[in-house]
């Protein structure tokens, strides 16, 4: 069977490495790997590589940044050339970025059965682009791979058949499991034993000015209290700069660029508290067990909140420096790891997709 694994920002990378190497580890089958460049930065794409240990991308679509029409349309057309070459029996898509829904449209089309790794996902909130691209994807896909059980209920709702949803747990925490024992604070940090660990990059935080300089007032005044460590994802950079927002001067503000993944681990294992806004890293607090604070109105991973660490706060930035207070003082919180986040769902993934190609002959 020949496959082919489709990535294009950060976040798929640590979510198809373990499929990746899962499959290499329990079949014959020939896989390839496809980049569509949407992230191109070496700190917000080449650096995973050599980290999570799956090889250069057999193609790199290097498509860049653009409006989401352009991006996903620009995708699609060199997609499109590269697999009607390819011809695989195939296809993989991971989460919920323009990549994915791009190529899940693509297959779709030429007739090519893809599987969608973390489908299921829903915020309810369709001004997030984020939660087209799971709908579209997840009504399109041959095989639906699921990290939690909201995601088959969601899935069951609009009327994906029950026989293509497949419940495998979370391929992002098998990422962790695997390299928790080598992630360590970086050594710049060593000597910061309590902080706060911030990333922020989606557009309704970052693109609107009064929100963004809303947060970073409130970032300021917690840093009076603890270290505030905050890796700037370009979007935010840039978002900063055109604003004319800055920070205070104070030693307790750390603003870095981006870091791999290993650092970036490596930091949050060891964080007081961690505010974001990201989805990847409410499920990776939860693992871990770190109190997280998420500036959203919702989450499409709400297991986070029910079993994990996280609570959102939406736009209600001030209520930052008060949480915080109360994580210091040592308010505790509850943890428990959701089913199936136990570091072997590549492998249930895999044993699917054997399976499935059994019965394709
Ligand atoms: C994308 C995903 C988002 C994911 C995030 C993780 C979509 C719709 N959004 O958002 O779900 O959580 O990735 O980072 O697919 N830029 C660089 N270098 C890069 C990449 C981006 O400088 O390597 C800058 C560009 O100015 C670009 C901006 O960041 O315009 C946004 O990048 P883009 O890929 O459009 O969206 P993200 O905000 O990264």
């Amino acid at each position: 069977m020949k496959l082919i694994h489709v990535v294009g920002a950060r976040p798929n990378f640590m979510k198809a490495a373990p499929v990746w190497n899962a499959i290499i580890r329990m079949t014959d089958f020939d896989q390839m790997l496809v980049h569509t460049g949407q992230h191109y930065d070496n700190l917000m794409s080449d650096i995973f590589f050599k980290e999570l240990q799956i090889p250069v991308p057999d193609y790199n679509l290097n498509i860049g940044s653009d409006t989401h029409a352009r991006q996903t349309a620009a995708i699609m057309i060199k997609f499109e050339e590269l697999i009607i070459d390819l011809k695989p029996n195939l296809v993989l898509v991971y989460g919920d970025v323009n990549s994915t829904v791009a190529a899940a449209m693509v297959c779709s089309k030429l007739l090519i059965p893809f599987a969608h790794v973390e489908a299921g996902l829903r915020s309810f909130d369709r001004r997030m682009p984020e939660e087209i691209n799971r709908i579209i994807t997840d009504q399109l896909a041959t095989i639906l791979f699921t990290p939690s059980e909201d995601g088959n209920i969601n899935l069951l709702k609009e009327g994906v058949p029950k026989s293509k949803i497949n419940f495998v747990g979370n391929v992002m925490i098998d990422t962790l499991v695997e390299l928790l024992p080598g992630a360590h604070k970086p050594i710049l940090f060593n000597n910061i034993k309590l902080y706060v660990l911030v990333t922020l990059h989606r557009p309704s935080n970052v693109d609107e000015p009064d929100s963004l300089r809303s947060i970073i007032q409130n970032l300021n005044e917690i840093s009076n209290s603890i270290p505030v460590l905050f890796p700037v994802h370009p979007r935010t950079k840039n978002m900063i700069t055109i604003n004319n927002l800055d920070f205070e001067k104070n030693d307790n503000l750390h603003l870095i660029d981006p870091l791999g993944y290993l650092d970036f681990l490596g930091l949050m294992k060891n964080s007081t508290a961690v505010i974001t806004d990201s989805g990847g890293i409410q499920e990776e607090t939860t693992y871990l067990g770190i109190p997280c604070i998420t500036v959203r109105e919702n989450t499409e991973r709400p297991i986070t909140i029910t079993l994990g660490t996280n609570q959102l706060i939406g736009k209600e930035y001030h209520k930052i420096p008060e949480l915080i207070k109360n994580i210091i003082n040592g308010k505790k919180i509850k943890r428990t790891v959701p089913p199936l986040w136990d570091g072997k769902a590549s492998e249930r993934i895999a044993e699917v997709l054997i399976t499935y190609s059994k019965d394709q002959h």
